[in-house]
């Protein structure tokens, strides 16, 4: 076992040895992050048939993988929360006792990394010196793994000397739960077909991963350590682990606001992230830059402000409808370097998606590595396919977004994806107001999870899946916030995703988010107007920049913006569901909220001014 040199770390040093033993692979291999060892691995991924290397001319240094038709997304109902009581998970988390979880745990691993090369991973979660960072190590039998690790994390040797002789880690233990027999050749995407584990045992802070080697179910830095085991962490420590993206909004006034916001997978937080403002706003000096794109974690300062890092080093991003019209920086950040998983092949050696700019190509092999034209009736790329970029090649990447010490941050929006009921955007009145709107939150499903498509379900702050412990406990988390910080950052509700009767969008959305976005920087400073409305405060028509957008009408904002008292209806039995379910720890401000809103929407909105047709 080719043991670093700079390894003084006997706790780490002893648990690779023991899962050594309980895994039985047959190599071991300490990754040390350099692009060496990146190109190594990479061919080797190439040799063994699990990645394409695309046309150097046209793709540089990227790749292409597909993923096992049964393993393409998170799995939801196979991950769990196990905690010491059921109850600290809450009701929203699937909990097994942790002993037991153990028992299933310690049967599954025994052996099930033979014939493979254990991967020993040490990585940084947030830049190298940042005190709001946390180093982990996973260890995994996939090196589809390791390189995207190294992508998506700061990854490699630096991270073991950080760690010196005592300092502490994250135990990550991944295999894809397909042991090889001897002789037995290998397939391109090895997995489990039956068994999956998506396992976290909060009070001991370690994560196990079985049977799955996509996405968040592998890359354990990402949604299982930065957000699960974090949110446990935050609260026991007083800070926040959020599903989030963080930008930079610079004014013309050339002042700069930083914004965080939670949407729910695949909702749009890489676009947002990444807005290129329309010509009208880049021409009058707006510019908006990227710290993150999915994950945030938020210290209060010494100066009581609120400080947020991006714990991660790359996007891990959904490609289908990425385009030059969408994401033009998306875009450009995948122009090489890039690992591709489950996109379309081009026969020029690139990749191919939905909703790609131009035309199809006339010819294609998709995902599943079969022949597509453009009258096939299957998509080429499965609508969770994803690339791996790294972050710095964003062209509107921030300058503070490695900063140790985080960003200011001065405004959280929450949005799902809503065809009805919610408008475009709109601010809590205050604080515990906000929590609600945020605790509040529905979205219909996606393909980023495993399961039904397009049904409203409640996400609260966008980690419905993603938080460690009870729900209840992580709204009375947000509230204790509200009272410490000084001057706390204004919340904020939008919806890019209203549908008219044709099912068209109301809103044109992506980059003309910015005229809303504007509006969001202004009034957390406390400079733009807004008019009180039963859910908050909401923008007028002539409070929102239009510079530039001539074909939206006040009669189509209006549609936007509209409240309606029968969807509201439906909407607060909607809230009353998930306060019911949360009943034993639900912060007596949720209910107040509540009736104060239905309070509100009693005589509103059919007699509000901002509705298409006020009576
Ligand atoms: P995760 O990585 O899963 O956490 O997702 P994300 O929130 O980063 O999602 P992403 O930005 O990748 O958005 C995915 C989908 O949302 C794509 O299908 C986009 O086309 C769509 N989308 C993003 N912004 C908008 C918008 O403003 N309007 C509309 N209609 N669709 C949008
Ligand atoms: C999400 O589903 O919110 C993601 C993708 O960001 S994954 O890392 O697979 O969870
Ligand atoms: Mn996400």
């Amino acid at each position: 076992m080719d043991t670093p040199t700079n390894l003084q770390n006997e706790k780490l040093r002893s648990w690779v040895a023991e899962m050594v033993e309980l895994c039985e692979p047959a190599n071991v291999h300490w990754c040390d992050g350099t692009d060496e060892e990146y190109d190594q691995l990479t061919q080797g991924l190439v040799d063994a048939g699990t990645f394409i290397r695309l046309n150097d001319e046209l793709r540089p240094n990227s790749y292409l993988s597909r993923s096992d038709p049964s393993d393409v997304a998170r799995v939801e109902d196979r991950t769990f929360i196990c905690s010491r009581t059921r109850e600290d998970a809450g009701p929203t988390n699937n909990w097994m006792d942790p002993a037991e979880m153990e028992t299933i745990l310690g049967g599954l691993f025994e052996g099930s990394m033979r014939g493979r090369t254990m991967y020993v991973i040490p990585f940084s979660m947030g830049p190298l010196r940042s005190p709001i960072a946390q180093i982990g190590v996973e260890i995994s039998d996939s090196a589809y793994v390791a390189v995207n690790m190294k992508i998506m994390t700061r990854m490699g040797s630096a991270v073991l000397d950080m760690l010196g002789a005592d300092g502490h880690f994250v135990p990550c233990m991944h295999t894809v739960g397909a042991p090889l027999e001897p002789g037995e050749a290998d397939v391109a995407w090895p997995c489990n077909p039956t068994e999956k584990y998506i396992v976290h045992f909060p009070e001991e802070r370690s994560i196990w991963s079985y049977g799955s080697g996509y996405g968040g179910n592998a890359l354990l830095g990402k949604k299982c350590l930065a957000l699960r085991i974090a949110s446990t962490m935050a609260r026991d420590e007083g800070w926040l682990a959020e599903h989030m993206l963080i930008m930079g909004v610079t004014e013309p006034s050339g002042e700069k606001t930083y914004v965080a916001a939670a949407f729910p997978s695949a909702c749009g937080k890489t676009n947002f992230a990444m807005i290129e403002p329309p010509d009208a706003f880049s021409e009058d000096g707006w510019k908006v830059t990227t710290v993150g794109d999915d994950i945030a974690w938020i210290k209060p300062g010494e100066d009581g402000k609120l400080y947020a890092i991006n714990p991660e080093a790359g996007y891990f991003g959904v490609a289908p409808g990425t385009s030059m019209a969408t994401n033009p920086s998306a875009m450009k950040t995948i122009g090489s370097n890039t690992i591709f998983t489950n996109v379309a092949l081009t026969d020029e050696g690139d990749i191919w998606w939905e909703g790609m700019d131009g035309d199809p190509p006339a010819h294609a092999i998709d995902w599943k590595g079969q022949d597509w034209t453009p009258e096939s009736d299957t998509k080429a790329a499965h609508p969770n396919a994803r690339f791996t970029a790294p972050a710095g090649q964003n062209p509107v990447i921030d300058d503070q977004w490695d900063d140790p010490q985080g960003v200011p941050i001065k405004a959280f929006v929450f949005g799902g994806r809503r065809s009805g009921t919610m408008p475009l955007v709109y601010q809590s009145f205050n604080w515990a107001h906000g929590v609600y709107l945020a605790a509040t939150m529905g979205s219909e499903t996606t393909a980023a999870a495993f399961g039904e498509q397009g049904v409203v379900r409640r996400d609260p702050f966008a980690m419905l899946p993603f938080a460690g412990y009870h729900m209840g406990d992580y709204f009375n988390h947000w509230l204790a916030f509200g009272r410490v910080v000084d001057n706390p950052p204004r919340i904020f509700g939008v919806n890019w995703f209203r549908t008219d009767e044709q099912g068209r969008f109301v809103w044109p959305g992506f980059g003309e988010n910015m005229r809303v976005l504007q509006w969001i920087v202004e009034r957390s400073h406390g400079r733009a107007y807004g008019l009180e409305s039963p859910l908050g405060w909401m923008p007028r028509y002539d409070d929102i920049n239009w510079k530039g957008l001539d074909e939206f009408t006040e009669a189509d904002f209006r549609k936007a913006m509209s409240v309606d008292r029968a969807d509201w209806d439906k909407e607060i039995l909607a809230h009353d569901e998930l306060f019911i379910r949360l009943n034993d720890r639900i912060p007596s401000e949720m209910r107040a909220i509540r009736d104060l809103t239905l309070s509100a929407l009693w005589r509103s909105p059919e007699h509000w001014e901002m509705n298409p047709d006020p009576t």
